[in-house]
């Protein structure tokens, strides 16, 4: 790229040199830390990812043990569940839980050193603390107490059951811990460009995390599943899906959970493999909703690929999932959140430890010599 060109939307730019995690589009291979993030959802949980993004390697036996204990232990103080009572009911989602990540700084007496070897150590504390809040945000904003995590569940299952109320079974608690995996880390889309930008001022991994959050809210982004979700809901049924999909088209609007910046014209590997997920869940549960769902999703798929030639993103396919699984629609985004918390902190270390300033320049289409 010329020095000066203009790029909108930093399409194709590289913006940063990462150990993390890339898109090897020509390859279908999503890698992260060297591992084919597809093998990793088919094989390996949350936990052993999140080891995977914070401590740079798979953990084994124990350490996974360790992470889970970690994760166990992790508290969100009273003083952010009073101030997540306060917010208005009609709040986002994603606002509250903005503000929350944003509260979390105050009890963290190291909030403000950028130091990435103590970041990378209370990674895994704010990853449990982000999940808690995600869980019970629906619950502390209809004014009642928040469910804590019960020992002996491992981290997916404790999540959906903080969420739910309810011990989910094995094949629920698997397809949601996959769902997690396939949400962990996904190399540069606008949340973590974001957080990176804001940890270049050297400021907090709060802050970096704050601003994150606001950038995930966006329907463009992560506000899709939930979305995806809606239009489901309003299609009813494979032909009002259909309908609702050419009536959207004929009007220029654009169909959530379709397209993508990196891969626009292919499937998104994740949601593949979260297709399978779904495929998986739905005959484990035997409900014809969540097999009507699968059905829509099916001709919705058709339907674009035949008039756009556009493909599923992740969040087409987490949806239909979590709705299988009795997620309320408004926490669809904030669980992609939470998931991606792992991610996101391991690209604030290493951009503390590592760091250049983020500062472009523009092109400047404004007038000039006015006199005062
Ligand atoms: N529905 C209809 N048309 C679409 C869609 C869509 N979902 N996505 C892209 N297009 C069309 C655009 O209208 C445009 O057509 P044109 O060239 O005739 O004008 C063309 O495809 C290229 O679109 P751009 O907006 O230039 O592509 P960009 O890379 O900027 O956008 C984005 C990517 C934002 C994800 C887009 O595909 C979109 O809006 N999708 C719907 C929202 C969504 O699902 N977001 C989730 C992303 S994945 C994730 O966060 C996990």
């Amino acid at each position: 790229m010329e020095s000066g060109e203009y790029r909108p939307g930093l399409d194709g730019v590289v913006a940063a040199e990462t150990r993390i995690s890339y898109l090897d589009v020509d390859h279908e291979e999503i890698v992260v830390r060297g591992y084919n993030l597809l093998d990793l959802i088919a094989r390996k949980t949350y936990v052993d990812v999140l080891g995977l993004l914070l401590r740079k390697r798979l953990p084994d036996e124990g350490e996974r043990r360790a992470l889970e204990d970690e994760l166990q232990a992790a508290e969100v103080p009273p003083a952010v569940w009073e101030i997540l009572a306060k917010l208005p009911a009609s709040m986002h989602a994603m606002d509250r839980l903005r503000t929350a990540v944003s509260a979390l700084a105050g009890f963290d007496p190291e909030a403000d050193r950028p130091d990435p070897a103590q970041e990378e150590a209370k990674g895994v504390r704010i990853v449990a603390q982000v999940a808690t809040v995600v869980a019970n945000l629906a619950r502390v904003a209809q004014g009642r107490e928040p469910v804590r995590g019960e020992p002996g569940l491992g981290f997916a299952a404790n999540f959906l059951y903080m969420i739910t109320g309810r011990r989910p079974d094995a094949a629920e608690a698997r397809a949601f811990d996959q769902a997690l995996v396939a949400y962990s880390e996904h190399e540069m889309p606008n949340s973590t460009f974001t957080a990176r930008v804001i940890a270049s001022t050297l400021s907090d991994v709060y802050g970096a995390l704050t601003g994150a959050v606001a950038s995930l809210k966006g329907p463009l982004h992560g506000g899709a599943n939930e979305a995806v979700a809606h239009m489901l809901l309003a299609a009813g049924d494979e032909d009002g899906l259909e309908r609702l999909i050419r009536e959207k088209l004929a009007q220029g609007e654009r169909i959530m959970g379709f397209g993508h910046r990196v891969y626009m014209r292919k499937f998104d590997p994740r949601a593949l493999m979260l297709k399978e997920t779904l495929g998986r869940l739905v005959e484990a549960k035997g409900d014809p909703e969540a097999r009507l769902w699968l059905a829509m999703c099916q001709r919705g798929e058709d339907v674009m690929r035949a008039e756009k030639g556009l493909f599923p993103n992740l969040d087409y396919y987490a949806a239909p999932i979590y709705y299988a699984l009795g997620i309320p629609i408004e926490l669809y985004t904030p669980i992609f959140f939470a998931a991606r918390t792992a991610g996101l902190v391991a690209h604030i270390v290493e951009q503390h430890a590592e760091n250049r300033l983020f500062r472009p320049r523009v092109r400047y289409l404004g007038p000039r010599g006015l006199k005062v």
